[in-house]
């Protein structure tokens, strides 16, 4: 029997690999995809000697609207289908919304939620066929929170991604599809440096630190599971709770005096943004 196989964006750095490494680590084969093909080449070197897994490594743009298309094509022409999707590949946007170009921020919706979306839309079909998959959307801790002044589409785009998961759990019951948004709080990765806020997040304390194996492996035990929303990590269950039960100006209070000591950093500099988990 062939085995499964999961397409995982983002593959080459971070929470990505790390979910690849746990899917490999549970005899799945993977289709990596992410802009560095050289790391995902190595990457798909290291599962094969460890796992015994096959990998396909197909480099794309997910900023680009042909992308989903490129990567889903790509998978087909190797004869194989796809059973699971991790929709991972991101980054953060510095900077608040007018200081920003319209073009760096349709950029940042076409990679974070419309190649989600579209990436489900064309793999969903043939999970509903064969009665068998498993999606995860990887959101943030950023979606169950109020937005905040900078990195302005980051709350919204993350929150989007959790009710569609919710929709897309509700659709795939009746065919053996679990679908589970996966919210971490602050993940070390790349990400921080990628977004520039680095040098503010390193200020944090230990217990705001999750790793991407503690993030991967909670959400794939998740979607195993088929439980449509996880947080990772006793802090961020805190938290999260802690602002459904607040009233929301609280909530909102409490968000603009804790980005206005991440930010203290760049204050002086006028660049003006804040953090996202
Ligand atoms: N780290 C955190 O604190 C944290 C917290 C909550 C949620 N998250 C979410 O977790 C996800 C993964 O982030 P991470 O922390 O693992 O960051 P990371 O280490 O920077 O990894 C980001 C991944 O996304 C890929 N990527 C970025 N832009 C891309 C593009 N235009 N096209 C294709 N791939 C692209 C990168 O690959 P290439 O550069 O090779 O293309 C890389 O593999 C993101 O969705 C992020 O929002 C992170």
């Amino acid at each position: 029997m062939t085995r499964r196989l999961v397409l995982v964006t983002g593959a080459s750095s971070g929470i990505g690999k790390a979910l690849a490494r746990e899917f490999a680590a549970n005899g799945w084969d993977l289709a990596l995809t992410a802009r560095r093909e050289d790391r995902l080449i190595e990457f798909a070197e290291e599962m094969k000697a460890q796992y015994g897994v096959d990998s396909l490594t197909i480099a794309a743009d997910l900023s680009k609207s042909s992308a989903p298309k490129k990567i889903i094509d790509a998978i087909a022409a190797a004869d194989r289908q796809i059973d699971g999707l991790v929709n991972n590949a991101g980054y953060g946007l510095p900077g608040t919304f007018t200081e920003t170009s319209w073009k760096q921020q349709s950029d940042f919706i076409q990679l974070m939620l419309t190649s989600y979306a579209e990436l489900v839309h064309r793999v969903m079909p043939g999970m509903e066929e064969r009665g068998y998959g498993r999606i995860i959307n990887v959101a943030s801790v950023a979606g169950l929170m109020p937005g905040s002044r900078g990195h302005t589409l980051y709350a919204g785009v993350k929150a989007a991604l959790i009710k569609f998961s919710q929709s897309l759990y509700f659709e795939g019951k009746a065919h053996g599809i679990h679908s589970t948004a996966l919210c971490p709080g602050f993940t070390y990765s790349e990400f921080h440096d990628v977004n520039e806020t680095r040098s503010m997040v390193s200020k944090l304390p230990n217990f705001w630190w999750l790793t991407a194996e503690q993030v991967a492996m909670a959400g794939f035990n998740a979607v195993q599971r088929n439980q449509p929303v996880v947080v990772p990590g006793l802090w961020y269950k805190f938290l999260t709770g802690l602002n459904q039960i607040l009233p929301n100006d609280a909530s909102m209070w409490l968000m603009s005096r804790n980005s206005g000591s991440f930010r203290q950093g760049e204050a002086d500099t006028g660049k003006g943004a804040k953090t996202a988990a």
